[in-house]
């Protein structure tokens, strides 16, 4: 067994983080290389965590596949739905506690941990109801192919499905990944990001106390290019899902090329926000402002490029500065007074002031922030650059931080070649009071996601995924029932003919 320890969290809760390998319902000792869990409020080194190795990765997917071959094949529909509800009902339970670990081990913030608490753990709790009710209601369709035929299909799961996440939203990404699979019948090996591993871990205590089957949910924490590429290129998974960098999704795309794995790639975005001359300017600076800082930027689809039309471009930046100014509190994630807290890791905050160096000598205008804040801790002032050009750097490449380009447009048409003009097209937010307008200029963006009149919303109901290099197909909803199953088509002739 691998050894649990005692951890002491900022707002004072205690608990026992199990540390190893998830595999067949034990915690097992891992034998790759080591890493360690930084607390990104102080940048200091909480435990160092051993990570998996190959080998480990062949022990998880053989006790995925027995799994999955064995007692989880033999349960009715219904109730693999009750062990995603009982799952659903322990997250409720252990929310505080599983809110406290994310902000702890990944800085998450504003209003104390509220973030992490309401958003990313209620929403995991939502995705496991969602899909436990899901579970029992995927079917095929009968159709009469003539008088004496007929064939009908037969949506069943894909086999082991190897699952590697980001440290953005830790265990919610966890839960869009690991609910939909289970529901459809499929077995799991899900690595969590190196930055990010404790509430991962923890989930496998919750998967014990459910009573799962051993072998249906394996964690295994570990360095992407190992354990992540190992999984990926694995010849006995059957799919491969992945949230993160559009260059490692091309990466694991290659790697899953052997055996022709079903993929399903979530990756970068550099999302547009337009804000036309009939806006409600509050509103869209309001949206536009949390669209970008929420997540201390850190989000896939934060929209971190706005165009505002020239009739109202002075009053919008005037309005979006002081937002900006008003939220500018930036400190200890478990303090009631922050609004934004550190970045996840010290490769990210050095990528971002880089990025924000870079802005500076492109000669975009400066008109919040610029720099670092503070001098222990990985933070950064949120930053607003203006007057930004298609070509500069900062609107073209993912930055991943508090850190937005603003410029201008005259024409909508002009507008709309603006939003388009990236390689990404993962999501987009446009403002305006005319309908008209609003649903014409939604169907001209290049994007999986489309706000009017908001920003960054998404729903465990609706289909999230992106267009061009954001992504290969959907998670969440009935799409990710789509995602986790493959068709077979049952052809029967109930006559003599030929
Ligand atoms: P990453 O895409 O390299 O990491 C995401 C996951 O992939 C982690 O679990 C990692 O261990 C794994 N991984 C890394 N290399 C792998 C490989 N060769 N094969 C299989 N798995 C592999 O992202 P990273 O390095 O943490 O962040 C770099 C940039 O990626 C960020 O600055 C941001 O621009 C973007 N990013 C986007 C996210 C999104 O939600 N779309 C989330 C995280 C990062
Ligand atoms: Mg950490």
């Amino acid at each position: 067994m691998a050894a649990a320890v005692e951890i002491s969290l900022p707002n004072g809760l205690k608990y026992s983080q199990p540390t190893g390998l998830f595999i067949g319902n034990e915690f097992v000792p891992a034998t790759g290389e080591k890493f360690a869990v930084i607390n990104p409020a102080t940048n200091e080194e909480v435990i160092t965590l051993p990570g998996a190795s190959e080998a480990d990765v062949d022990k998880a997917v053989a006790a995925a596949r027995r799994a999955f071959e064995g007692e989880w094949s033999e349960l009715a529909a219904v109730d693999r739905g009750s062990f995603l509800y009982k799952l659903s009902e322990l997250i409720d339970r252990d929310r505080k506690l599983l809110a406290s670990i994310d902000a702890f081990d990944n800085g998450k913030a504003r209003h104390t941990y509220t973030d992490a608490l309401e958003g990313d753990i209620d929403e995991s709790y939502n995705v496991f109801k969602y899909y436990a009710g899901a579970a029992d209601k995927i079917t095929g369709r009968t159709i009469e192919t003539s008088p004496a035929k007929l064939a009908y299909v037969l949506q069943e799961p894909l086999g082991v499905c190897g699952q590697i996440i980001p440290w953005n939203f830790p265990f919610m990404m966890l839960a869009w990944k690991v609910a939909p699979a289970l529901a459809c019948g499929n077995t799991v090996v899900l690595k969590p990001a190196e930055q990010t591993p404790l509430s991962a871990l923890y989930f496998g205590k919750l998967v014990v106390e459910a009573g799962l089957p051993a072998g249906v949910v394996n964690i295994i924490p570990g360095i992407g290019s190992v354990s992540g590429k190992a999984l990926a290129g694995h010849m006995d998974v059957d799919k491969i899902a992945f949230t993160g960098s559009t260059n490692t999704g091309r990466a694991i795309m290659k790697s899953a090329a052997n055996n022709l794995k079903n993929i399903t790639l979530e990756c970068g975005g550099k999302s547009p926000s337009i804000v036309f001359e009939d806006a409600d300017l509050d509103q869209a600076a309001k949206w536009c402002h949390s669209g970008i800082m929420y997540n201390q930027g850190q989000v896939c689809t934060s929209t971190s490029r706005i165009y505002v039309h020239e009739a109202v471009y002075d009053d919008f930046l005037k309005r979006f500065v002081e937002i900006t100014k008003e939220n500018a509190r930036v400190g200890d994630p478990f303090s009631s007074e922050t609004w934004q807290g550190p970045q996840v890791s010290q490769a990210q905050y050095d990528k971002i002031l880089s990025y924000i160096e870079e802005g500076k000598s492109s000669g975009a205008r400066l008109l919040h922030g610029g720099s670092k804040h503070g001098s222990k801790g990985l933070f950064i002032e949120p930053t607003v650059f203006a007057d930004t050009t298609e070509d500069m750097k900062i609107i073209q490449e993912e930055i991943f931080g508090p850190v937005v380009a603003i410029s201008k447009f005259s024409t909508e048409a002009e507008a709309i070649a603006k939003a388009n003009d990236t390689s990404y097209g993962l999501a987009a937010a446009l403002f305006t009071e005319k309908i008209s307008k609003a649903h014409k200029v939604a169907r001209k963006l290049q994007a999986g996601m489309v706000w009017i009149n908001s920003s960054n919303d998404s729903h465990f109901g609706i289909p999230f995924g992106g267009y061009k290099s954001s992504g290969i197909g959907r998670e969440l909803g009935q799409y990710a029932l789509d995602a986790y199953t493959q068709s077979k088509a049952v052809h029967v002739n109930l006559g003599s003919r030929l």
